[in-house]
């Protein structure tokens, strides 16, 4: 794990301005209040404030008062917005954000491939190729959720990077919980439920070199303002957004720059003391010690009753000879 990253986002005047105008308590902040404390021209400012308005800012100018920030129109979703938010050591710290791009997973591999930082962070708007597990697609419309992926270089053996995918599983129901005031409930290893329909899912790929991870992508998808409507045919029956449950609007960059900061408290923890932590604190998620289940891997299907999980994390399935199965990948397709 890499220490704090410095000034990674190159210092731009548009985040401190967005800033200082949502701060104001009187409405206005004067161009010369500006200029002061960002050390630029009023020129300079006004250039900086015409580019706020083409990103979609509603600022309004008066002469003698200054620049207020439109509070009816809704705040765009850009690289200021999450960067504004973040309160994290290294996560985050480098941002990649795309208004459409293939797959936040594909970018970050590439940045990954370039030797990145740690903690690089890739996020966007909507995604064309947004890629699900086990091949599927990944529903990605714009303007509605978060698609994100972060890259670690965490230092282990290939064997035990499935112990990221419960870590971030564990940061994505935490972060959840934040906005719902549930605890949503995890399906093994690593779909986030709400009421049994998937909200948000995880796709781990990774890099390696001579028996070592040479780094990790962490793809963390979550349906947030989705609408019922919007939802693609395939998938209406098995998908749910937070809005679909609590009808309020997440904020993305609140909702993206908050599971940063869990997920950099919980890669911390996994560092320091290693998994089982990690392990337990997914265990509170998961609902699905006790119940039937039945997972279909390439080839092969298993059914019987989950026992919970091992030390590993793999699945223990008490199949009709009584013998317990441990199941290291696959499709929890019922129960589980
Ligand atoms: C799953 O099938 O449950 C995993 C879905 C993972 C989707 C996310 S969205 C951000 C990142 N980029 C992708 O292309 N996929 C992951």
């Amino acid at each position: 794990m890499q220490g704090k990253k410095k000034g990674v986002i190159p210092h731009k005047p548009e985040p401190e301005i967005i800033k200082m105008l949502k701060g104001s308590a009187h409405g206005f902040v004067s161009g010369q209040a500006l200029s002061s404390a960002l050390g630029i021209s009023r020129t300079a400012i006004w250039k900086h404030i015409k580019r706020l308005r083409d990103a979609g800012y509603g600022i309004s100018a008066q002469p003698s008062k200054g620049y207020r920030l439109d509070e009816t129109k809704k705040r765009p979703f850009n690289v200021w917005e999450v960067s504004l938010l973040l309160t994290t050591d290294f996560i985050g710290r480098s941002l990649h954000f795309y208004q459409s791009i293939s797959s936040t997973n594909a970018i970050a591999f590439e940045l990954g491939r370039n030797g990145c930082v740690e903690g690089a962070v890739v996020i966007a708007d909507g995604q064309t190729k947004g890629k699900g597990r086990l091949g599927r697609v990944w529903a990605s419309p714009r303007g509605v959720n978060l698609y994100t992926s972060i890259v670690l270089r965490p230092g282990i053996q290939p064997q035990n990077a499935t112990q990221l995918t419960f870590l971030a599983a564990v940061a994505a129901a935490e972060t959840v919980k934040v906005f719902t005031r549930k605890p949503p409930e995890v399906k093994w290893p690593n779909d986030i439920l709400i009421d049994g329909r998937k909200a948000a899912g995880i796709l781990l790929e990774m890099d390696t070199e001579s028996d070592r991870v040479n780094f990790v992508v962490v793809g963390i998808g979550v349906n947030l303002n989705m609408r019922r409507d919007d939802l693609p045919e395939l998938i209406k029956k098995t998908a749910v957004s937070l809005f679909d449950k609590t009808g309020v609007e997440v904020d993305r960059a609140e909702f993206g720059a908050r599971l940063y900061s869990i997920f950099e408290k919980w890669y911390k923890i996994y560092c320091k003391d290693g998994f089982p932590p990690v392990l337990d604190e997914w265990k509170g998620y998961f609902g699905g010690a006790g119940k039937p289940v039945k997972i279909s891997s390439v080839g092969a299907s298993i059914e019987g009753v989950c026992m919970g999980v091992d030390a590993d994390g793999a699945l223990l399935v008490r199949v009709a000879s009584g013998k317990v199965e441990r199941v290291l990948s696959g499709d929890v397709v019922a129960g589980g």
